[in-house]
Order: C-alpha cells, then structure tokens, then sequence
C-alpha cells in the first residue's frame, strides 16, 4: 500500500465515523443541529479525498482538472444557494431533487466505469453486478424523484395520474429491465444492453410515482432518499470508493427506516407501494375541492379563546402545516410562555407527518426554542387529550381529522391526534378549506370546536393581546 492510498484510506475511515456519530447525534432534536454538522464534516473530508485521488491519478490531464473544478463549483454552488434560499416549507421538493441529483449522479458513475471497462478484460461479474443494479436503481430514482419534486412543487398535478393498462407497461418495463440487466452481466463489453436498463428505469420511475398523490407523497420521497443511498454504495462498489459504499449505505438503511416510520404513521404499506399498489384510499383524494358545511360552525373572537385559555389547566397545542406556512412558530412559543407563567400546564401535541416534512413541526418549534420536554409524541399527546381542558389546533387539518378512524377516504386508518377527545378545541385557520389530503374535516362541526379565522401569525397575536388583558387584570 502507498502512504498515498493510506492516508485516502485513513481519510474516509475518519469521515465514515462522523457519519455514523452525525446520525446518532440526530436521533434526538437537542442534538441534532450538531449531527448535521458533525456528518457535513466527515462529507468535507470525503469529498477532499476522493477530489485529490481524482486529481493526482488524472495526471496532467486539463480536461480532467476542468471537469472536476466545474463539478465542484457548479455542484457545490447550486446546493449552498438553494439551501439558503429555500423556504422551510418547499424543502420536500429540494430533498426530492437532491435524491434526483444523487440517484443520477450514481447511475452515470456506473456507465462511465462501464465504458472505461468495456474494451478491458477485467469486467467480471463482481464488477458488472453493482455496475447493473446501479444504473436501474439509480435512473429509477433519477426519474422518479424529478416527477414527485414537480408534483410537490405542483408543476405537475398532485392527484394520481394514471392511464388504461399502466400496469402491463409497469410490469414490462421491470421485464425489459431485469432481463436486459442479466444478459449485460452475461455479456458484460455491450453498451446497447446497459443503456436498455438504463432506458427501461428511467420509464419505470416516471410510471412508479404518476400514480401516487395527497397523503402518500412523503412515504415516496422517503423511499426514493432510500434508493439513492443504495444507488450510491452500488456506484462505491463499482469504482472501488470506500467512502461511497460505507455514505450510501448509511443513506440507505436510514431511509429505509424513516420510510416505514412515516408508512406506519400514516397506516400505509410499504409493500402495496413497491408493488405499486400507490394511493390508498387516495383516489377520492383531489385537493382543494372538497365542500365543507360551512354554515354549521360555531365562529370564535380572540376574546373568547383569551377566557377559555386563561380559566384552562392543561392546554393541548396542536401544531401543523399553517403554523409553518404563516412561520408563527414564535407568537405559538410566547403565547404558550404567557399562560406557563400563569400557572397553566401548555404541552404540544406532535404528529409524526404534521406539515411538510419529517421531524417539521420539532424543527419549527426548536427554532422558538420550545424546550423538547413539552413536546409530546402521538401516543403521549393522544394519552393526555382526555384530561385536556382546551386543545388549541394551529394550522393543522388532516392530522386532527376523525374521519381517518372511517374507512373509504384519503387519511382512512392513519393514526390520527385524538383531538376531538379534547374538552374544548379552538381551531386557528383562514378559512374552510381542506387540508393536503383534500377533504373536509369533521372536527371543525364538532358543536365543542370554535374557529378562529385568519392567519395563524395574525391570529396568535391577537389571542396574545387578549390573553395578557385577563391574566394581567
Ligand atoms: P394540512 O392537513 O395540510 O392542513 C393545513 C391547514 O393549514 C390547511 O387546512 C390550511 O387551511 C391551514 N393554513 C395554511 N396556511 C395557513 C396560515 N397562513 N395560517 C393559518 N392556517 C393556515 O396540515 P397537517 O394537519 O399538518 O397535515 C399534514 C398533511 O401533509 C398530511 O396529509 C400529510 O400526509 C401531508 N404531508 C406530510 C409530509 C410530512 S413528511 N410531514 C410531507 C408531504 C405531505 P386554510 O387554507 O383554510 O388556512
């Protein structure tokens, strides 16, 4: 071994082990800003690493160096900007791209180390075997990811798309590709055969995420972040990089776990979405259309919240995406202070897949520096619902909807806040309209709910106003 190839060595040894304490340190929100950082460090050094191997085994060679500097100013610049820039609440769509740039980025690894080898005689099957399952997991997610990003962002609709015999192109497609990808492996120097599995994926990720709308999208975008860690170790394997294998696998086996969390969460099945059996219940989902009686509820002043807030024991706040949307995170925060202050018990009540992202609604609570100790998971708010005097529900919809425990609609059998368990409930939110998934709501005719119409910013504001007025008094 050349001190060269040990210190590369040593070097992602080093940044494999801040993966791992970087994931360790995100299990708990109190920590995680630092596991963020500790594993954007060992990233640092990977990429130093594997950039000066490039470099020096590049030899001289301009174009080498061109490509490389252009790679890492384009590729380094478009994602520090983009992480800057991008509004908390688009960040479902910025993870979908990035798992497109990943997935991709992988599969061209694995061609390009296919085309260096295809004139050489070393093209084993310990070689072709990554090299194959690189390209078809890589170009899946590639596709796949472009078009969840687009319906994320609503580029593309968010309902299912679908057409007549869509299954027999899916399953032609998985054909076409497996069988493509073992008589490459059987005859490893043909091109042709490599780019058929290549085209093949790329048709299978399109049909694979078409189908898929309201509620199951973050289910998909977690298994795509999974298949991207895959496609990677693949490409690490190909190319023999260490630091590849060990990254992607971490990704891997990360976003495999988070998948079936979030499925479990939302009591989908992550085999009916391999499958492609996409959308539970989803169908009757459109979102934005659905008619909700309006003239069956019971409107609030921010008067009336104030006294019941004021005369409660234990407040229950359910927060969700209009909490995010109107980033009233800190007015929630310093109302929730005011009535601790009081002398009234305030926790809030934490749904796994409350706003647009894993984790969201930590995150936002984090930044107003809610301590994580009032913070309580599903099981342990739903406990607490029943002794709860007012549950005051932030911009939250699906989530809090009872109609989930009925079959036959779009958040059917997802666990849901037992909010309506709650003595009273005040909802803040600007008008009736219906939440992600599309349909309306029950809780909001329960005669015990009261709606408090407006921004969730402006809405806390007044309420806080109101409050100080009958605790101060
Ligand atoms: P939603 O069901 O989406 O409801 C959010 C509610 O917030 C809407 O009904 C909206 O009503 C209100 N709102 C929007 N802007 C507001 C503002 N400025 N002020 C006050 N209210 C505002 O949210 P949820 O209960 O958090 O549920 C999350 C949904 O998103 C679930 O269906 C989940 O499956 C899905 N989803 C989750 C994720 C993850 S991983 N968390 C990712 C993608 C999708 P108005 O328009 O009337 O104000």
């Amino acid at each position: 071994m050349t001190p060269l190839e040990f210190t590369i060595g040593a070097a992602y040894l080093v940044s494999a082990i801040l993966f791992v304490v970087g994931l360790h340190l995100m299990r708990a929100p109190s920590t995680a800003r630092r596991g963020n950082l500790v594993s954007a460090g060992g990233m640092a050094i990977a990429v130093v690493s594997t950039v000066v191997t490039s470099l020096l085994t590049a030899g001289g060679s301009p174009w080498a160096w061109g490509a490389l500097i252009l790679g890492l100013a384009a590729g380094g610049s478009f994602g520090v900007i983009r992480a800057r820039v991008v509004k908390m609440t688009d960040i479902p769509q910025l993870v979908s791209l990035f798992n497109a740039v990943g997935g991709g980025a992988a599969a061209a690894v694995a061609i390009a180390a296919f085309v260096l080898h295809v004139n050489g005689t070393t093209l084993g099957p310990i070689v072709t075997v990554p090299i194959i399952l690189d390209v078809l997991i890589g170009a899946v997610t590639f596709s796949g990811s472009l078009i969840a990003a687009g319906k994320l962002q609503g580029v593309i609709p968010g309902k299912p798309i679908s057409f007549p015999g869509a299954r027999v192109v899916n399953v032609a497609a998985v054909i076409v590709a497996l069988g493509a990808g073992t008589l490459s492996i059987m005859s490893p120097h043909n091109v042709v055969l490599l780019l058929i599995v290549l085209a093949a994926a790329l048709v299978l990720g399109v049909l694979m995420v078409l189908p898929i709308g309201g509620a199951d999208a973050p289910v998909i975008v977690s298994l795509l972040n999974a298949l991207t860690g895959l496609a990677v170790a693949m490409a690490g394997f190909a190319i023999d990089n260490q630091a590849m294998i060990i990254a992607g696998a971490l990704v891997g086996a990360a976003g495999t776990i988070l998948t079936l969390q979030m499925a479990k969460a939302m009591n989908r099945s992550v085999g009916s979405i391999v499958l492609g059996g996409f959308g539970t219940g989803d169908s009757k989902a459109t979102a934005g259309t659905a008619d909700q009686d309006a003239a069956n509820i019971r409107q609030v002043t921010a008067d009336d919240v104030a006294i019941e807030l004021a005369y409660a024991q234990h407040v229950m706040i359910v927060p969700g995406y209009g909490l995010a949307a109107a980033q009233a995170q800190h007015e929630a925060a310093d109302l929730a202070k005011l009535l601790i202050d009081h002398g009234i018990d305030v926790t809030y009540a934490i749904h796994p897949v409350a706003g647009r992202l894993p984790g969201h609604m930590n995150v936002l609570l984090a930044e107003a520096n809610v301590p994580y100790t009032q913070m309580l998971q599903l099981d342990e708010a739903n406990a607490a619902f029943d002794s709860c005097d007012i549950a005051l529900v932030i911009g939250a919809n699906d989530v809090c909807n009872p109609d989930a425990r009925k079959p036959g609609n779009a958040v059917s059998g997802m666990p849901i806040l037992n909010v309506d368990h709650a003595k009273s409930v005040v909802v803040l939110k600007r008008s009736m309209n219906p939440g992600y998934a599309g349909i309306p709501n029950p809780l909001f005719n329960d005669p015990k709910t009261g709606m408090y119409f407006a921004d969730a910013r402006q809405a806390l504001d007044d309420i806080l106003i109101a409050v100080k007025e009958y605790v101060t008094a």
